[in-house]
């Protein structure tokens, strides 16, 4: 089970930390979210200590978790933040986060979210076009404030991952290219209420390669290179996140030889270093845990119907994403070949394709690897209410989000009047 060091069996029953899962399906029912605070203080802490106290800022990328209890731990751990939406302002600093710390990334900030962000008086602002660029500029003016600026460049590099998740080449829709980042951070003058501090990447996410981070780095310091010669003073090099992590046999990078890598790379140029992981911060720090309903047997298939569908936990569904599923009490009888598959009313609603377990009626799964973009994508498709969240430390569980209701869930609804 390497990757999920946090989550073991004890006397055939899975564990995270010092709690049995079956503890916590009776406590709070299920499907719900179950995460080791533990695993992600070792993640934080793997990446903080491979810097080996060169100038650097790990800012959480909130998307991959949002929960109000991780920010506050990631927080107090000294993390910085990249947002990507007014929302994930308002967690941030409600969950105690340090505006000073927090970058912006995104290809369509609005103005609503562009004035919170310079009222808070974020660290920066990743910008990705011009037309954002000119926005963000009269905003500042009109508030009187001068906003600190990255351009995200786009670098042309091949992530070699999903292409849904790959966002670093030429045709996709983020960031500036090399050539049109260098004529504009050269118009700086013409943007008053601009001051620009940084220089800013992210090719794409899981990433199991080492190779594809070092040839955008070296794109951004050729750049950097250029603008300096030219008299321009950049402050900070932001070089994204995209880290992968182990769902099966992947055999991503450790972060400590990932963070090296970009360390050893940029280490001429002796610049304050940010990243945003997100993923390798929390996603095998979480399982989701499900209820088998029905095991349904039809002439060509073996179906374990369990209570945890697409709109709990979409990777499956949108990129064919393989999750390992491993059964909360494990037994020594005979397997058989199964669709793990939920109940929305579709055949694109699947956890786990031809998995080899042994099922009865009732049995507890845990889908694991599910602590990044489970939560943070889930949805109330076929009016669910969205799972508990819980988080184990040590041998105390906190209920970190309740289970939502139907009366949340349609409270903002109004039928016609007669
Ligand atoms: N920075 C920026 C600007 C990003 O767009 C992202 C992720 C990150 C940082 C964090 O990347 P990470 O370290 O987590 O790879 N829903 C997909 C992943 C989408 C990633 C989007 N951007 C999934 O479930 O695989």
């Amino acid at each position: 089970m390497s990757g999920f060091s946090f989550f073991d069996y004890r006397d055939d029953e899975l564990n995270i930390e010092a709690v049995g899962l079956l503890q916590i399906a009776e406590q709070f029912g299920t499907p719900c979210y179950v995460y080791s605070r533990a695993a992600i203080a070792a993640a934080y802490q793997e990446f903080d200590a491979a810097f080996a106290g060169s100038d650097h800022l790990i800012c959480y990328a909130v998307k991959a978790n949002s929960n109000l209890a991780i920010l506050n731990l990631l927080a107090r751990f000294g993390s910085g933040f990249d947002i990507v939406s007014g929302g994930e302002l308002q967690r941030v600093l409600k969950a105690g986060g340090d505006p000073q710390k927090i970058v912006f990334s995104g290809v369509g900030k609005n103005t609503n979210e562009i004035r919170q962000a310079l009222a808070a008086n974020i660290l920066c602002f990743n910008v990705e076009s011009k037309a954002e660029l000119i926005v963000l500029n009269q905003l500042a003016n009109k508030m009187n404030k001068i906003a600190p600026v990255s351009l995200r460049v786009n670098p042309n590099v091949d992530a070699k991952t999903h292409p849904y998740i790959s966002t670093g080449l030429k045709e996709n829709k983020f960031g500036i290219s090399t050539d049109e980042a260098e004529a504009i951070y050269l118009c700086a003058k013409d943007f008053t209420n601009i001051r620009f501090t940084g220089l800013d990447c992210h090719i794409g996410s899981q990433l199991t390669e080492i190779s594809p981070f070092v040839q955008a780095s070296e794109k951004i310091l050729g750049l950097l290179d250029r603008l300096e010669t030219k008299g321009i003073e950049i402050e900070h090099l932001d070089l994204g996140g995209g880290l992968g992590i182990r769902y099966t046999d992947e055999t991503p990078p450790s972060i400590k030889d990932y963070v090296s890598a970009l360390c050893t790379s940029t280490a001429q140029h002796n610049k304050r270093l940010l990243i945003e992981p997100g993923r390798s911060l929390v996603g095998n720090a979480g399982l989701l845990l499900t209820k088998i309903e029905y095991l349904k047997q039809t002439p060509d298939k073996n179906f374990a119907v369990v209570d945890a569908a697409m709109n709990d936990l979409l990777r499956p569904a949108l990129y064919d994403a393989h999750h390992e599923i491993l059964p909360v009490v494990r037994n020594k009888h005979a397997t058989k070949t199964y669709q793990i598959v939920g109940p929305i009313c579709e055949t694109g609603d699947f956890l786990g394709h031809n998995r080899e377990l042994s099922l009865s009626d009732g049995d507890l799964l845990a889908v694991m690897s599910a602590g990044a973009y489970g939560m943070t994508m889930s949805s109330n498709y076929n009016t669910r209410p969205r799972a508990a969240e819980i988080m184990i430390d040590g041998d105390n569980i906190h209920l970190i989000r309740a289970r939502e209701s139907i009366e949340q869930l349609i409270a903002g609804e109004k039928v016609l009047p007669e």
